[in-house]
């Protein structure tokens, strides 16, 4: 019930429109209901008066309420149209925006796939509630009272004795409809499961063909696709079962009234003109109800998927502004972070890290696959918050300033390159205004100038979904790129050199030495040429930082670097393609 007033309460913006569809509805209903009560003065007066002249006004009246009722049905159909449509436009776009304020944490524990068929099957399904069926059922309940009114008009006994039968008809309604809503929430389970799985063998074709894994996920598909057909076919069975049921109470109300209905006409306390009218009111009504229930089902099916709507738009974001945080300002770029710790669900990925970074610092992290680094600075922009600790920034902590501020300070190329599919200028000034001069130095600067010129259309060619039209290496240098033409003043690297040659590494580290002045730069690398010049260089082991210092400071110490020097960074240094810590993942 709190659903059904949930989803009216999007309407309210439009009652003005809602309460135009009522009025005609209403309307509308009042034609139809009194089609069934000319039923009688057709009958009685033509038929047993033989009155010539009602014989023309009649038919006359009939084609009247006949175009009166179409134009009410038009005009009712188009404004319970335009709200239908307005509040699942509404819904939809509150869908999004809630999604887009999620957290990352919420996006790592909901495939992909489940999101996008929250937005697209289930807002479809809320869309055929809102617009179709609660249009037809304020419709229905609108003809059925009307119809009820001419029949207790007719025969007010008749009428009592189908209210009897009324009960009946109405329980196998609610009862069926309680199933086919929790078969319709799983149905839309299975269709977010269906589109994940979808979601993921397209968009790692690639693997799924290396591994030559075809008929292995399509066994897959087809299980999972053969559960959907299974709850579908429940679904089926019980849609059919409750229309016999419905028909079986139609037929014995019909019953029931032709014998005490015939009985009043014969004994001469009724005319066959009023029980005609009557039943034509009882037939009619039938209609209504038996699509009542039907609609009934439609209802159930779009409340189950409202329900998976409104999980999302109910969903609290974990890392959220404070009410009436303040703006973080002109950054200087000076990080503190205070006994933070982290934990993902139950796992503890970092403890007790304290580290201060002083403004235009650059700091090199290194440490192995999986000890931390790419979470230690995730926390910065406050992709996830702290479980434990603070982060300052200027000595501002990180929570008591608007996400917006703190995000504009950070510039972040992150692990794996992100882009979208767009042209590459979009894709460099994503989220700044375009600027010509700024975005042709920034590529200049990131080594992709070059490679860009040389793409059919320069810097308007569409890279292709996640930039699948380019190589791994010209990816990585469009991140940088984008990192540096937003000119923050924190800079994070995360591995943001690691597909290039040696060449370009050594280029864009050059460029990256001139970008780094004046801007606090943290730079996650596992390579020997980009952590020696580093101000200090901080070691991550399970979580903690191990050591801190410089390069020359650390070798001279017996500790992890010197170990991790000695076993990857010569090596690597040697063979200039070697990526630390990889090799050891
Ligand atoms: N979204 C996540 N949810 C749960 N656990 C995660 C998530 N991301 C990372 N982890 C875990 O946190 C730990 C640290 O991961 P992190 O990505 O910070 O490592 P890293 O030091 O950056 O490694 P690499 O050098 O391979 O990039 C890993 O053990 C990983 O399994
Ligand atoms: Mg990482």
């Amino acid at each position: 019930m709190n659903l059904y007033l949930r989803l009216l309460r999007f309407s309210y913006p439009y009652k003005t429109k809602l309460v135009l569809a009522m009025i005609f509805m209403a309307l509308c209903s009042g034609a139809k209901s009194a089609s069934a009560y000319l039923v009688k003065p057709v009958l009685d007066t033509i038929f047993f008066e033989k009155d010539m002249t009602k014989l023309y006004i009649m038919p006359g009246i009939v084609v009247l309420l006949f175009i009166a009722k179409g134009i009410f049905e038009y005009l009712q159909a188009y404004f319970i149209g335009y709200v239908g449509q307005r509040v699942v436009t509404d819904i939809r776009n509150l869908l999004f925006f809630n999604m887009q304020k999620q957290p990352l944490s919420f996006f790592d524990k909901t495939p992909t796939g489940s999101n996008i068929s929250r937005v697209v099957n289930d807002v479809a399904l809320v869309q055929s509630t809102v617009s179709d069926s609660v249009a037809a059922v304020l419709n229905d309940i609108f003809t059925i009272i009307g119809l009820i009114i001419v029949a207790f008009r007719m025969e007010w006994k008749l009428t009592l004795i189908a209210f009897i039968i009324l009960p009946f008809s109405i329980y196998p309604i609610v009862s069926f409809g309680k199933r086919l809503r929790k078969i319709g929430l799983n149905i839309q389970q299975y269709l977010a499961r269906l589109t994940s799985f979808l979601h993921e063998t397209i968009t790692g074709q690639r693997i799924v063909k290396a591994f030559s894994m075809e008929k292995y996920e399509n066994n897959r598909f087809a299980g999972e696709n053969e559960r959907l057909f299974k709850l579908m076919m429940k679904r089926i069975r019980v849609r059919a079962l409750s229309h016999p049921v419905m028909e079986l109470i139609g037929g014995i109300a019909v019953a029931v009234i032709i014998w005490y209905g015939g009985y009043q006409v014969i004994i001469g306390k009724s005319t066959p003109g009023t029980l005609f009218s009557f039943m034509a009111a009882l037939i009619m009504l039938y209609e209504p109800i038996k699509k009542l229930n039907k609609e009934n089902h439609n209802v159930q099916q779009g409340l189950a998927a409202a329900e998976r709507v409104f999980e999302v738009i109910d969903r609290q974001s974990e890392v959220a502004e404070k009410p009436g945080a303040g703006e973080l300002g002109a950054v200087e770029g000076r990080i503190t972070f205070e006994d933070v710790s982290f934990r993902y669900e139950d796992r503890m990925i970092l403890s007790n890290i304290n580290l201060s970074i002083e403004k235009n610092d650059v700091i090199a992290v290194v440490g192995k696959s999986g000890a931390g680094k790419t979470t230690l600075f995730n926390l910065i922009p406050r992709f996830y918050d702290a479980t434990k600790g603070r982060i300052m920034v200027d000595g501002i902590d990180i929570r008591d300033v608007t996400l917006d501020s703190l995000r504009t300070s950070v510039a972040l190329v992150t692990q794996d390159v992100i882009l979208f599919n767009d042209t590459i200028r979009s894709n460099i000034a994503y989220g700044v205004e375009p600027d010509d001069n700024s975005l042709l130095e920034a590529s200049r600067m990131a080594f992709a100038h070059d490679f860009i010129l040389k793409l059919p259309k320069g810097y308007d060619t569409v890279v292709g979904e996640k930039g699948t039209r380019l190589s791994g290496g010209q990816k990585q240098r469009i991140a940088i790129a984008r990192a540096l033409y937003k000119n923050a003043p924190i800079l994070i690297l995360d591995e943001a050199t690691s597909s290039l040659d040696a060449q370009s590494e050594i280029e864009v580290q050059k460029a990256l030495e001139n970008l780094m002045k004046g801007r606090t730069t943290i730079i996650i690398a596992h390579r020997l040429s980009t952590i020696i010049n580093a101000h200090r260089i901080i070691v991550i082991d399970k979580g903690a930082i191990v050591q801190e210092g410089n390069h020359s400071e650390l070798i001279e110490q017996d500790g992890p670097y010197k170990r991790l020097y000695e076993l990857q960074f010569k090596e690597g240094a040697r063979k200039k393609v070697i990526p630390l810590g990889k090799k050891r993942a």
